[in-house]
């Protein structure tokens, strides 16, 4: 770093006064002449990945970190330094004094006498109270890889180790994702599990993408011609593929660190990064508030009927234990029943997502190699404050989106008997909740039912011509393809490369293309041959199609890159919650009696209690066909009156 002269003073500031101005005007005149609305695939991807509660919130950090990454590059051009000088104590240290009032990420001052977490997240880590809390920027495993030389972040990654243009994302899935008319179902797992992962997803992360000011979207292509705008990331795809050669991408939304540090740019997430039900809940006071109105947490909820019928189990359950508590103690008031409410089906849920989720998706082996599963019963005390449980850029932009090869091309329903009743094409049911509404024909139930016996679609690296082709199309050739949209997220969010990650992982990066000792090691040949056709070098594969061809462990529907990205992700869920359910914290925590209770709860008792449903089989996420037998409700742990005495309060 060069030595520190009076003058950088005066250079910083100004530089950061110059992008205050240059920002404020921008965001003035954002979105003029964009206010064209419509039911069409554009406004339904804009609904999909709206900004979701808060606007003013979400508008105030997204201005803070555009003013940190234009004064950074304002910065670095005049004093010819590189980010990391600027990053170095003694600069970064001016620059957050020069930023001060235009910071709108401040720590916060927690209580740590309070009982029940914040549904925005913040304050669950006493230290660092903004850690995992919504709206606030997305961690990362591993350094951002930009396009623009100084990796600020405004160029997203677009280059391939050989100065050349990386791939066309299509271009990509065509050639590593494209399994033909319908891939191959699994044979274990139920499509439960595909659903449970989306609302999973949908609770511990949620990235906006841009929006004018008067939160209306951007238009990324202008017929076949790409809009060049600083929001905007569109490519293109082969002539005849889809009714335009410009497919329509506009980048996400970004926020700073604590104090505006400078930095490359980072990804904002609104939801709260806890497993906490957000999804059902809300992530911000208000949304908290809209549910009185039956909205829920997250209104992604209607993107498909199964998301949906999730949903309402969920809020079923919360209303069943909230009256039942209610008869137990009289004299709770209304947001007292309320907050233990959600206290115990978060616990239930975390239970099924480490007890039934984890094993089912990562396998038995690497779950209990990673010390994610619960103990059977009792405490299991693993908090560490010095653990971010923020979701991790990689993990929502890359890793679990895995989750989108297990999707199939039907929604169905099913009889009490779980023979199938109906089935129809998904493509015409994003956004739909017809289907709900239709109880003679599908409904909750019927679905819940043809969730819990159909397989999913295999894991593997194939996604369904429904996603890749005609993702929220409104009339043929209007859709998007959701491979090639993931990998140009990944770019848009500077994600290094695949190898990058595999070394992160302690994982051999592939010196070459082939499927063997020195190269593709996790790939079978197929899988190799199709990302050697398309890539230039090992160095370029971008992490979404490097991961999704890997051959899943063995037990494990995932490859080792994804296996443990998602793992470690799982991890910092776990120890870094200080209100994760198995933690032995007295004032904030289960009895041992409560927590006993909440650990004999399963999905399957779930559906039992909140649907018409007779009989499950025991792990929901596992197919009954094989030899596992579907059993009686009434032969499932209880959750009623008796139960929940344990939550009576004497006094
Ligand atoms: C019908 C089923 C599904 C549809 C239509 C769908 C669609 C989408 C779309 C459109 C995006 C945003 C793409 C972009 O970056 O522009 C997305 C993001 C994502 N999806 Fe899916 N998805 C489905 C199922 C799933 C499943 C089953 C999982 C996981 C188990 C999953 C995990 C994710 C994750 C983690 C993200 C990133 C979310 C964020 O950062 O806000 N999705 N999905």
């Amino acid at each position: 770093m060069k030595p520190y002269s009076g003058q950088r003073i005066d250079i910083v500031s100004e530089s950061v006064a110059e992008a205050v101005a240059l920002v404020d005007r921008r965001f003035q005149t954002r979105g003029i002449g964009q206010r064209r609305l419509g039911y069409d695939p554009v406004s339904i991807m804009n609904i999909f990945s709206k900004v979701k509660a808060a606007p003013r919130r979400v508008f105030s950090m997204a201005r803070s970190a555009d003013i940190t990454e234009i004064a950074s590059d304002i910065i670095t051009r005049r004093m010819s330094i590189t980010m990391g000088d600027l990053q170095g104590l003694g600069m970064s240290l001016r620059f957050v004094t020069a930023m001060d009032s235009n910071c709108a990420m401040k720590n916060m001052i927690c209580n740590p006498a309070d009982i029940y977490r914040q549904s925005n997240g913040v304050c669950n880590n006493l230290k660092n109270p903004m850690w995992g809390s919504s709206i606030s920027a997305q961690p990362r495993f591993i350094p951002a890889h930009y396009g623009d030389s100084k990796n600020i972040g405004m160029i997203p990654r677009y280059l391939s180790v050989s100065g050349e243009p990386l791939p066309n994302p299509r271009h990509i899935s065509n050639s590593v994702h494209n399994g033909g008319t319908s891939p191959p179902r699994g044979c274990q797992f139920t499509v439960l599990l595909t659903f449970f992962g989306q609302f999973v997803d949908h609770d511990v992360i949620s990235t906006p993408t841009k929006e004018d000011r008067g939160g209306f979207e951007f238009r990324c292509c202008n017929g076949n011609m790409p809009v060049s705008r600083p929001e905007c990331f569109p490519f293109g795809t082969p002539p005849g593929e889809f009714n335009s050669t410009c497919m329509h991408f506009v980048r996400s939304e970004i926020a700073p660190t604590v104090d505006c540090l400078p930095g490359p740019r980072n990804q904002m997430n609104q939801a709260s990064s806890f497993l906490d039900l957000s999804v059902t809940y809300g992530s911000t006071q208000q949304t908290e508030q809209d549910l009185v109105d039956f909205s829920t947490g997250d209104q992604r909820h209607t993107e498909n009927p199964f998301l949906n019928s999730i949903q309402t189990l969920f809020l079923r359950e919360h209303n069943r234990i909230a009256d039942i508590l209610h008869g137990i103690n009289l004299h709770w008031n209304g947001e007292r029943i309320y907050k233990e409410t959600r206290k115990l089906l978060t616990g239930i849920y975390q239970h099924i997502i480490f007890k039934e989720f984890l094993p089912a998706l990562l396998g038995d082996e690497l779950t209990l190699q990673l010390g994610l599963l619960p103990k059977p019963v009792g405490f299991n005390t693993q908090y560490n404050e010095n653990v971010d449980a923020g979701t991790r850029n990689a993990f929502g932009a890359a890793a679990f989106r895995i989750g989108h090869t297990m999707v199939g091309s039907l929604v169905g329903s099913s009889d009490q008997n779980f023979n199938e009743k109906h089935n129809i094409p998904l493509e015409n049911e994003f956004f739909n909740p017809r289907t709900i509404y239709d109880r003679k024909n599908f409904g909750v139930e019927g679905m819940l039912r043809w969730m819990l016996s159909q397989f999913q679609s295999q894991s593997d690296r194939f996604l369904t011509p429904t996603v890749r082709n005609r993702l929220f199309q409104t009339r043929p050739g209007n859709g998007f393809d959701l491979g090639a949209l993931n990998i140009q997220r990944g770019r848009d969010h500077g994600l290094p490369s695949y190898n990058s990650f595999r070394r992160h992982c302690g994982l051999q990066p592939a010196l070459t293309f082939f499927a063997g000792p020195t190269g593709l090691v996790d790939q079978d040949k197929g899988a190799a041959l199709a990302l050697q056709m398309i890539y230039k070098h090992p160095d370029d594969i971008d992490l979404f199609p490097g991961g999704l061809s890997e051959t899943p462990l063995k037990g494990s529907l995932v490859g080792p890159t994804f296996g443990c990205l998602i793992g470690l992700q799982f991890l910092m869920y776990k120890t870094g919650d200080r209100f994760y359910y198995e933690n032995q914290f007295p004032h904030t925590g289960f009895t041992m009696e409560q927590l006993n209770i909440i650990k004999q709860q399963s999905l399957s008792s779930l559906l039992c209690r909140n649907t018409d449903i007779h009989s499950v089989q025991p792990k929901a996420f596992v197919s009954p066909l094989p030899g596992i037998h579907r059993q009686p409700c009434y032969s499932f742990p209880r959750l009623g009156e008796q139960e929940l005495n344990a939550w009576r309060e004497r006094h």
